[in-house]
């Protein structure tokens, strides 16, 4: 039976239009689903809209939209968006889903049939801005860090979610469990939330104030707020309770996220399934921001950088190569254009494209494009095969890509392009081809590297599927086989003497022309 693999990207508000951010997160959910399938997993992958709240209905009033209308038209921006950056999503959640409302409410009653929801009058802080209520010691001078504006002090009477009851059981989950949020610093950033007193969290809005929202089943003049439905989302897609979607995949669930909703699915979200009686996911995979030329990303700046302009000028597998290479997962990154275009140009044109080219190139000069059959006798004597480095980058890439560490799978096949690069310079098939006699490791040399580049086209996969499927398809490699991935499962790129002597090779092509700057 095949393992199942279940990966979600956070439901984005329908606030504002997708960019950059939105883009990485949902692109890197991509770039693991397609590495899985290339384990052999059965693959499941989930994104979708958050359409609930003040924020939004405001948004749509400033557009002059009714609030329906609105979310219609930009969870249909996010919509469209996704497959022009090719990212291969199973199911697209909204919230205002019925069957995403109707579970909602069915958790808010269970939970509160349990007592771990109370209602209680409460006075304090609250950011209109950040529509949340703000303790003292999270204020920065008495303001609030986002809006850098001074809370209102309100009072009203909520419902509030038991979340001290589930304290130490989350902290010891969190500490017996290796790798439960990943990469560590995040780990221990939500271990130090837990170390200082949890406060009980404030799940619902009165309807005098906010309506666009899901209505309590047990109240029907509030409707619950924020977190306790848009998480809901990673179960009310898998058709929770019913069905085999959520028996099948739920136990594999893995979340990607950024940093700043850390606290919601590392706190809120495990404890919320607890009291709801459903095992909790398995991983959570936290990525740093995106900053443009060293300034955070924001409407205000006008900085904001669209996705659509930089696929247009660039091509999709370039961008999706900078992001994924460029960003440390876990760590912020500096997006600049001019940093796309010398990756672009250093990576990609020179180091692959021009290696791709070289050796197709000989294989057409010196074998009239027809892959030569080698000796294996006079290989094991001219000791040069490419065998072990490539295998050793698989291993590596393997290791990266597990841990969502996609910068490092991709240093480790940029460590085998480099090592073809050299081989070629130290074998110099040029002057191989002069003599008569070294006719035997000519062949050795080219069809080592012919080898090499189909183990690269396949490891590039995840990150560029067309470049990919442009590589294998040139090196004569089944398309329809390319397609179905025999030549991107990882196990087939740690086999070796694969392409078969006699296949035509296609002429070779530029994979990723240089930028002018
Ligand atoms: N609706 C909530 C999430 C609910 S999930 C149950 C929300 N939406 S959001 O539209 O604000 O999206 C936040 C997410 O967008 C981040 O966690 C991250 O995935 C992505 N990013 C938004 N800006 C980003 C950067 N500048 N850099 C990197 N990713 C960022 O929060």
């Amino acid at each position: 039976m095949t393992d199942p693999f279940y990966i979600t990207t956070p439901i984005y508000y329908v606030n504002a239009q997708p960019h950059l951010g939105h883009a990485y997160t949902t692109i890197a959910a991509d770039v693991s689903c397609r590495y899985n399938f290339m384990e052999k997993k059965d693959v499941y992958f989930q994104t979708g809209t958050d359409e609930h709240g003040d924020k939004i209905e405001r948004a749509a009033r400033a557009e002059g939209l009714g609030v329906k209308e609105y979310v219609d038209k930009i969870s249909g921006l996010f919509k469209d968006l996704w497959p022009e950056l090719k990212i291969k999503y199973n199911y697209f959640i909204r919230t205002t889903d019925p069957s995403h409302i109707k579970l909602v409410r069915e958790l808010l009653q269970r939970i509160y049939d349990a007592e771990d929801i109370y209602f209680h009058e409460y006075e304090g802080l609250y950011c209109f801005g950040c529509e949340r209520f703000y303790a003292e010691r999270e204020l920065v001078n008495g303001k609030c860090p986002d809006h850098n504006r001074e809370p209102e002090l309100i009072k009203e009477s909520n419902y509030f979610f038991r979340m001290s009851k589930y304290q130490d059981w989350l902290m010891d989950h969190i500490e017996s469990t290796p790798d439960f949020i990943r990469p560590k610093r995040y780990k221990n950033e939500v271990l130090a939330f837990l170390r200082e007193p949890l406060e009980d969290l404030c799940i619902s809005r009165p309807k005098s104030r906010l309506k666009w929202g899901i209505p309590l089943p047990f109240d029907n003049d509030y409707v619950t707020y924020v977190w306790f439905d848009a998480l809901i989302n990673y179960i009310s897609g898998l058709g929770y309770p019913d069905g085999d979607l959520f028996s099948k995949f739920w136990p594999a669930a893995q979340h990607i996220i950024a940093k700043d909703i850390l606290k919601p699915h590392g706190i809120y979200w495990p404890i919320m399934l607890k009291a709801a009686g459903i095992d909790i996911y398995k991983h959570l995979n936290v990525h740093g921001y995106w900053n443009i030329d060293e300034n955070k990303m924001s409407k205000s700046i006008g900085n904001v950088i669209e996705p659509l302009s930089l696929i247009e000028k660039y091509g999709i597998d370039s961008f999706r190569f900078f992001l994924m290479r460029e960003m440390t997962f876990g760590l912020d990154s500096n997006f600049s254009e001019q940093s796309l275009i010398e990756r672009i140009n250093s990576d990609l044109a020179n180091d692959l494209g021009n290696l791709f080219s070289r050796v197709l190139s000989m294989g057409h000069k010196y074998f009239s494009g027809i892959v030569p059959l080698i000796d294996m006798d006079a290989e094991n004597s001219f000791h040069f095969s490419l065998e072990k480095e490539a295998i050793d980058a698989v291993e590596k890439f393997q290791g990266s890509m597990e841990e969502f560490a996609f910068h490092g799978g991709i240093a480790a096949i940029w460590g085998l392009i480099r090592r073809m690069n050299k081989y070629i310079d130290v074998t110099s098939p040029w002057e191989l081809a002069k003599k008569k006699s070294a006719k035997k490791q000519l062949e050795i040399v080219i069809y080592n590297l012919l080898e090499g580049l189909r183990v690269v086209s396949g490891l590039i996969y995840p990150v560029m599927p067309d470049a990919s499927v442009a590589m294998q398809k040139h090196l004569g490699l089944d398309a329809d086989e390319v397609l179905k991935g025999k030549f991107n499962y990882i196990d087939e790129l740690k086999k070796w003497n694969v392409i078969k002597p006699g296949t035509r090779l296609l002429k070779s092509i530029r994979l990723f022309p240089r930028i002018e700057n």
